[in-house]
C-alpha cells in the first residue's frame, strides 16, 4: 500500500504511571506528591485517587497483549520515581525497578518499542518535603534517579524522555495549584520551571556519559492565534506564546529564555545564572510534542498573571475538557517547531480527546464517532506537516486507555480502550479499531471516508 509516512514512522500510544498503574505503595515504593494530593479532601473530582486506577501494575501483561492485538509499534509510558527510589535519592528499591524491567521485556517480546519518560509529574514526597522543584538540588536528585534508570534499562530502551510537559508541572503545580503539589504562587512558578529545566539538562548530561541510544524532551504546545489585530490582543498573544510554548523550548534548544517572561512574571522573574542556561542547553536527539488544542487569544486583565485568555469559537466542536477541536493547529505547531528550533526529529508524543463514553460497554462495543473523527483529522494534519517537509518520526495517541485524568478524575475519558472502572474490564472502542486499521495500512487509509 502506498503511503507518504516515512518507512520508520512509529505508530503507538501513551500513558503515565500514576494515571494507570494503581498499587502506588506496592513492593516497597515510596509515596509521590500525587498520593498526597489525591488523598487531600476537595482536590480531586469525585474524590477519585490513583489507588487502583486501571490496575495496570498487576495487569501489565494483559495490557501489552492488548496493545499487540491492536498492532501498536511503540508504547510511551513513564517510570514512577518513588517506586525506584522510595526516598527520592539514595536507596534503590529493586522490586520497583523490576516492575519496569519486566514491562520493558514484555513489550520487547511482543515487538513493541518502549519509549520511557522519566518524569510525568509524580515527585517522591520525600523530595517535596525538601522543597521539591523549588530546591536547586532537585537537578542533582533527578540526575541521580536518571542514572539508576539508564543503567538498568538503556540496553533495552532506545528512546528516553526526561520530562513530560514542564509547563503543566509549573503552571498547574506551582502557579494555579490545580495539580500536585497544589501551590499557588507567582514567585515559585519561575523557580520550579527553571529547576525542572536544570534537571532536564543534568539528566541529558548523565545520559551522554552512560547512554547509548536517544534522549529527548516532551512539551505541550498550544498554538496561539490573536483574536483581533488590536495591539492589546497581539501583545497578549505574544505573552501567551512565550509563557506556554517558548518558556521551556527556548532555553533547551536556543540557550535563552524569551524576553517576554519578565513581563509575564513582573518582578517574580529572577536573573538566572548563565551557567544554568549552559546546563539546560544540552544537545538532544528528538523532541516530543503533545498537542490537544489551540487558543484564540485576547487581552484579559482578569487572567492572572499572563493577562491573556481564550475566546470561545461559536461554531467549533469542544471536547469534555472544554478544548476546541482544531486539527490545523497540529500542522501549524509542527511547522513552527521546525522553523524556530531547526530540523530535529519530532514525535507527536500525545494527541487525543476526552469525549463522553458510557461507564459500561454495550455488548462488547463502545461507539465513539467523535474520537474516530478527531483521530482521523489529526492524523491527516500530521500528514500535511510531513508533506511540508517536517521531520516527523512517530505518533502516540493519548491514551491507550481511559485513566485518571489527574484532578478531573476518571470521568474524563481519553482512552481508545474503554475501562469499566467497576470491573476494570478493557474494551477497545471503535476508535481503537480504526487506529488499528490506520496502523496496519501505515496511514494508507487515512484519506478514506470513515
Ligand atoms: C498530560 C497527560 C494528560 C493529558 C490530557 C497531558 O497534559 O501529559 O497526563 O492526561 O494531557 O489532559
Amino acid at each position: 500500500m502506498s503511503t507518504e509516512f516515512p518507512q520508520d514512522f512509529l505508530w503507538g500510544c501513551a500513558t503515565s504511571a500514576y494515571q494507570i498503574e494503581g498499587s502506588p505503595l506496592a513492593d516497597g515504593a515510596g509515596a509521590s506528591i500525587w498520593e498526597r494530593f489525591a488523598h487531600t479532601p476537595g482536590m480531586m473530582a469525585g474524590g477519585d485517587t490513583g489507588d487502583v486506577a486501571c490496575d495496570h501494575y498487576r495487569r501489565y501483561k494483559d495490557d501489552v497483549a492488548l496493545m499487540k492485538r491492536l498492532g501498536m509499534q511503540a508504547y510511551r509510558f513513564s517510570l514512577a520515581w518513588a517506586r525506584i527510589l522510595p526516598e527520592g535519592t539514595g536507596r534503590v528499591n529493586t522490586a520497583g525497578l523490576d516492575f519496569y524491567s519486566r514491562l520493558v521485556d514484555e513489550l520487547l517480546v511482543n515487538g513493541i518499542e518502549p519509549i520511557v519518560t522519566l518524569y510525568h509529574w509524580d515527585l517522591p514526597v520525600a523530595l517535596d518535603d525538601r522543597g521539591g522543584w523549588l530546591n536547586r538540588d532537585s537537578a542533582d536528585w533527578f540526575a541521580e534517579y536518571a542514572q539508576v534508570a539508564f543503567t538498568a534499562l538503556d540496553g533495552r530502551v532506545k528512546r528516553w524522555a526526561t520530562l513530560n510537559e514542564p509547563w503543566v508541572v509549573s503552571d498547574g503545580g506551582y502557579l494555579h495549584g490545580t495539580i500536585a503539589p497544589g501551590h499557588r504562587n507567582k514567585y515559585e512558578a519561575p523557580i520550579a520551571s527553571h529547576n525542572l529545566m536544570r534537571a532536564h539538562g543534568a539528566a541529558v548530561k548523565v545520559y551522554r556519559e552512560i547512554g547509548r541510544q536517544e534522549i529527548g524532551l516532551v512539551v505541550n504546545i498550544e498554538p496561539k492565534y490573536a483574536a483581533s489585530n488590536q495591539p492589546c490582543d497581539v501583545a497578549a498573544t505574544r505573552r501567551a506564546e512565550a509563557y506556554m510554548n517558548e518558556q521551556y523550548l527556548d532555553p533547551a534548544m536556543l540557550g535563552a529564555y524569551p524576553p517576554e517572561m519578565k513581563e509575564v512574571f513582573n518582578g517574580g522573574w529572577p536573573m538566572w545564572k548563565s551557567d544554568d542556561l549552559k546546563l539546560i542547553h544540552q544537545p538532544i536527539d528528538w523532541l516530543g510534542i503533545n498537542y490537544y488544542t489551540r487558543s484564540v487569544t485576547k487581552h484579559d486583565e482578569t487572567a492572572w498573571p499572563v493577562m491573556a485568555s481564550s475566546v470561545k469559537q461559536k461554531t467549533a466542536t469542544y471536547t469534555e475538557t472544554n478544548w476546541e477541536v482544531f486539527p490545523q493547529g497540529l500542522t501549524d505547531t509542527l511547522a513552527w517547531v521546525k522553523t524556530r528550533y531547526g530540523d530535529i526529529p519530532l514525535y507527536i508524543t500525545e494527541n487525543g480527546a476526552a469525549f463522553y463514553d458510557p461507564p459500561e460497554a454495550a455488548n462488547g462495543r463502545v461507539r465513539d464517532p467523535l474520537r474516530v473523527d478527531y483521530l482521523q483529522k489529526h492524523l491527516l494534519a500530521v500528514l500535511k506537516a510531513i508533506r511540508q517537509g517536517v521531520n516527523i518520526k512517530g505518533y502516540m495517541v493519548w491514551s491507550l486507555m481511559d485513566n485518571l485524568e489527574w484532578s478531573l478524575g476518571f470521568a474524563k475519558r481519553f482512552g481508545i480502550v474503554h475501562i469499566n472502572f467497576d470491573s476494570l474490564e478493557r474494551t477497545p472502542k471503535d476508535s481503537a479499531h480504526y487506529y488499528s486499521r490506520v496502523i496496519a495500512s501505515h496511514g494508507g487509509i487515512l484519506e478514506d471516508i470513515v
